[in-house]
């Protein structure tokens, strides 16, 4: 009897020490397999006399439950315990908040040019592109521009290589959106060949240009808005009307500071570049230079296809880079293509 206790009592405890259901089955064999101690003492009833043989297999057999009852005791917490382990770990919590998809914003400068379009289109512009990859021809010659111009170096401009690496003399990344001039001009008299008179033109070209410049107030990739203006009897009065207006209008105040201060283009005459001056931020009272403009040159209404004697236009080209940081008060313009949302989310 005895030993029957203490046999269960080790048997408890070598199932207690199992840690794994694996473990578990082996130390099971020891008591209860082919070869286990209880299977021995049933196996040796028989050589026990007959008037012992039934209390002692009683008492083996009430063991035998005892161990086999601790044994699935064992096996129960074991399992327990796994399927809990395992619970934790592909624990998935439902009651977080979702990730979400972060709102989309556009890009100041993109702002800043759907506002140039809409104010323009308001005073009868059409809105017209032309291509990032330009002819030499309608960058600088049809613009007037001579041969040994400063701006057709390759330290000012990209150009572009052939499939052998050589240096393409015929295209290049455009300079200026100025070239659209010519071919509005040109696409314009086309389409109205058979009249006598030919229509104004009213234009605007927004898009990309490209320039080997960078500093708080140059990007070598930036934008501009050409501004073009033909007919009968086009003056310069007109482009200080329009352009003054348009300013008023895009900065909400009548009291913004501008100024046209003289300059040369070859393809104006008379030329001036336009400033603004900051009206908050940490450049207020600064002037910042956001166009150039002028008269057409004669020479480029006759590359345009346009008579002259006939008719004088105005061109400008302002720089909507810098309009945007005369906006919001922006001192570096580099800031806007650094791609860092924390910046570019504040204006919505
Ligand atoms: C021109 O590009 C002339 N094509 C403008 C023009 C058009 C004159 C029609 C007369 C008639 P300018 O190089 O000054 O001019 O550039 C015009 C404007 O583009 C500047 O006033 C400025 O606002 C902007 N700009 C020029 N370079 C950069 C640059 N690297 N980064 C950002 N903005 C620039
Ligand atoms: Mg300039």
């Amino acid at each position: 009897m005895h030993d029957l206790e203490k046999l269960i009592t080790q048997a408890t405890a070598d199932f207690a020490a199992a840690t794994e259901l694996a473990r578990l089955e082996e130390v099971k064999a020891a008591y209860l397999g082919k070869d286990g101690s209880l299977t021995a003492l049933l196996k040796g009833l028989g050589k026990l006399p007959a008037e012992e043989r039934k209390t002692a297999g009683a008492a083996i057999n009430v063991a035998k439950t005892r161990v086999e009852t601790a044994l699935a005791e064992r096996r129960e917490a074991l399992r327990a315990a796994q399927l809990e382990a395992q619970l934790a770990a592909e624990a998935l919590d439902v009651t977080l908040p979702g990730r979400g998809q972060g709102r989309g914003t556009l890009h100041p400068v993109t702002r800043t040019l759907d506002r140039i379009e809409q104010l323009f289109r308001s005073i009868g512009f059409a809105v017209a592109d032309g291509p990032e990859i330009e002819t030499d021809w309608h960058n600088f010659t049809a613009l007037n521009t001579p041969e040994k111009h400063p701006a057709r170096s390759m330290h000012d401009t990209f150009y572009l290589l052939d499939a052998a690496g050589q240096v393409r003399e015929d295209i290049l990344l455009r300079t200026h959106t100025s070239p659209v001039q010519i071919r509005s001009m040109l696409a314009h008299v086309e389409q109205h060949k058979h009249l006598d008179v030919m229509p104004e033109l009213r234009v605007i070209c927004p898009g990309r240009v490209y320039r080997v410049d960078s500093d708080a107030t140059h990007s070598p990739m930036f934008h501009q808005v050409e501004g073009l203006w033909v007919g009968a009897n086009v003056s310069f009065a007109d482009l200080k009307g329009v352009v003054a207006d348009f300013l008023r209008r895009f900065f909400e105040s009548d009291d913004l500071k501008v100024r046209f201060r003289p300059s040369f283009f070859p393809f104006t005459e008379p030329s001036a570049e336009i400033d603004v001056a900051f009206m908050s931020g940490p450049m207020e009272g600064r002037w910042l230079e956001i166009a150039g403009c002028g008269m057409v040159h004669p020479n480029v209404l006759r590359f345009g296809g346009v008579d002259p004697e006939k008719y004088t236009g105005f061109a400008f080209g302002m720089g909507p880079d810098r309009l945007t940081m005369l906006r919001y008060g922006i001192n570096d313009l580099r800031l806007f293509y650094d791609g860092d949302l924390r910046f570019l989310s504040q204006f919505q």
